[in-house]
C-alpha cells in the first residue's frame, strides 16, 4: 500500500477475470464519512457466484468490481459531521445502498433491503465496490458499532443478519394468529414451538444458532451423513442434526413432529419443496437460498397450494438486512459466545490471506466460514 493505490481482488466482467489488483485509495468526501480499515472479509457462495460471472455488476465507469461484502473494520479517520464513531471502533458496514427515486418509500426509510424499484446498489455486488481490500471509505448510517470482545468473531455478522431479518418477518407475519405467548423475551418467543433449518452452511449454522437462543425446539437438515464436523456443532448447541441421505422427508417429519418453522439456507429447490409438504397447521415457511438458474423440476403444485390454504400457511422470501437485523445480530453473536464458545469459533473454519483468494473463491468449497484477514 501506498498514498495512491492499494491491493483488492475483485472481478473484471469483460474479460471473465477475478484478480488481485491496485485500487485507488479512497478520501474522505463528505462530513458524515469515516475511513475503515479493513480487518477481516467472509466469503460468501455470492462472492463465489460473481466470480463465476452469474451476477455481479461494476460500478459505472469502472470496467472492475473489488469483490466482499461481509467485513469487519476499524476505524482510522472520522470527517466532521461523525457523531457516532471515533477512530479505534470496531465497525461493520451494511451491504445495500438506497436508489435515488423520491418515489421508493422503502429508500427513503432507510429500508433499501425492500427497496421497490430495483435500482439499489450492493457493496461487493452490485455497482458499488466491496470490502476486499485494504481501507473503505463509508457513511455513518451505513455503518454498525461492534464491541471489542467481539473482535474474533464479528466478520459473522453480515452472515447471521440473513436469519435475523427473517426471523423479525416471522415474529409480525405470525402476529396473524395467537402464536407465540404474549412474551417478548427473546428466550420464551420460539418457546414449544418446533423450527426446521435447512442447510449446516453458515445461514444455517448460525441461524439456528439463534433459533436456539428465541427458545425453538430446533432441527437441521443437510445433506452430509453422520458423523460429520457441522453435525458435531450443531448437536453441540442443543439442536439436532439429521441428514436428508439417511432419513428421507417422511421419515424426518415423523421424527421431529409439528413443524412451526422452516428456515431454509440451502439454496435448493427440491428439498425444499419437499419439505414445505411437511410444514404443519398455521406454519412459516422462509426462504434464504439464491439458486443457480437450472432446468425446472416436477413439484406436486396442487396438492402443495390445497395445503397451503387449507393449513393456513405462509411464505416468505427474504433477501439483504435492515439496521435493526445488524443490532440484532451483533446482541446475539454476544450471547452465543457466552453460550457456545467453542461452537461459534468453529464456523471459523480457516483465515488466509488475500493473496489466496483464487483458491477461496474458484477452487472447491470447503469448512463452514472461510476469512480473508487483511488487517
Ligand atoms: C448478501 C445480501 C444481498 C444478496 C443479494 C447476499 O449474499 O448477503 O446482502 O442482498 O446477496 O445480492
Amino acid at each position: 500500500m501506498n498514498n495512491g493505490s492499494m491491493k483488492a481482488v475483485g472481478v473484471i466482467p469483460a474479460k471473465r477475470e477475478v484478480a488481485l489488483f491496485e485500487h485507488a485509495m479512497p478520501h474522505l468526501s463528505a462530513p458524515t464519512e469515516l475511513k475503515i480499515k479493513t480487518l477481516e472479509v467472509g466469503i460468501c457462495g455470492t462472492d463465489r457466484e460473481i466470480c463465476s460471472f452469474a451476477y455481479g455488476t461494476p460500478p459505472c465507469g469502472s470496467d472492475y468490481l473489488v469483490l466482499g461484502h461481509e467485513a469487519l473494520g476499524e476505524v482510522v479517520e472520522i470527517g466532521p459531521g461523525v457523531t457516532r464513531f471515533k477512530p479505534g471502533d470496531l465497525v461493520v458496514p451494511t451491504v445495500r445502498r438506497p436508489c435515488a427515486h423520491e418515489h421508493c418509500p422503502s429508500c427513503r426509510d432507510a429500508r433499501q433491503d425492500f427497496c421497490s424499484t430495483g435500482d439499489f446498489t450492493e457493496r461487493g455486488i452490485k455497482m458499488t465496490h466491496g470490502f476486499m481490500t485494504e481501507y473503505f471509505v463509508e457513511d455513518q448510517v451505513h455503518l454498525n458499532i461492534v464491541p471489542p470482545q467481539l473482535r474474533d468473531v464479528a466478520v459473522l455478522v453480515e452472515p447471521l443478519t440473513v436469519a435475523e431479518k427473517a426471523l423479525a418477518q416471522v415474529w409480525q407475519v405470525q402476529q396473524r394468529l395467537p402464536w407465540t405467548n404474549g412474551s417478548t423475551s427473546e428466550a420464551e418467543r420460539g418457546a414449544g414451538k418446533t423450527a426446521v433449518v435447512l442447510g449446516a452452511g453458515p445461514v444455517g449454522i448460525l441461524g439456528a444458532m439463534a433459533l436456539v437462543v428465541s427458545g425453538f425446539k430446533t432441527f437441521v437438515y443437510s445433506r452430509s451423513p453422520e458423523p460429520n464436523p457441522k453435525a458435531d456443532l450443531v448437536n453441540s448447541i442443543g439442536a439436532k442434526y439429521i441428514s436428508c441421505a439417511t432419513t428421507p422427508v417422511a421419515e424426518f417429519a415423523r421424527q421431529v413432529g409439528r413443524i412451526d418453522l422452516v428456515y431454509e439456507a440451502v439454496g435448493v429447490a427440491q428439498i425444499s419443496f419437499e419439505v414445505m409438504t411437511v410444514l404443519g397447521l398455521n406454519g412459516v415457511f422462509v426462504f434464504t437460498g439464491i439458486p443457480p438458474h437450472q432446468a425446472a423440476i416436477p413439484i406436486a403444485a396442487d396438492s402443495l397450494m390445497r395445503q397451503l390454504v387449507l393449513k393456513n400457511q405462509a411464505i416468505i422470501g427474504t433477501v439483504n438486512a435492515d439496521h435493526h437485523a445488524f443490532t440484532q445480530a451483533i446482541r446475539h453473536l454476544a450471547v452465543f459466545k457466552q453460550r457456545w464458545p467453542e461452537a461459534l469459533g468453529k464456523v471459523i473454519t480457516g483465515r488466509h490471506p488475500l493473496e489466496n483468494y483464487r483458491a477461496l473463491l474458484l477452487g472447491k468449497a470447503t469448512g463452514i466460514k472461510n476469512v480473508i484477514t487483511i488487517g
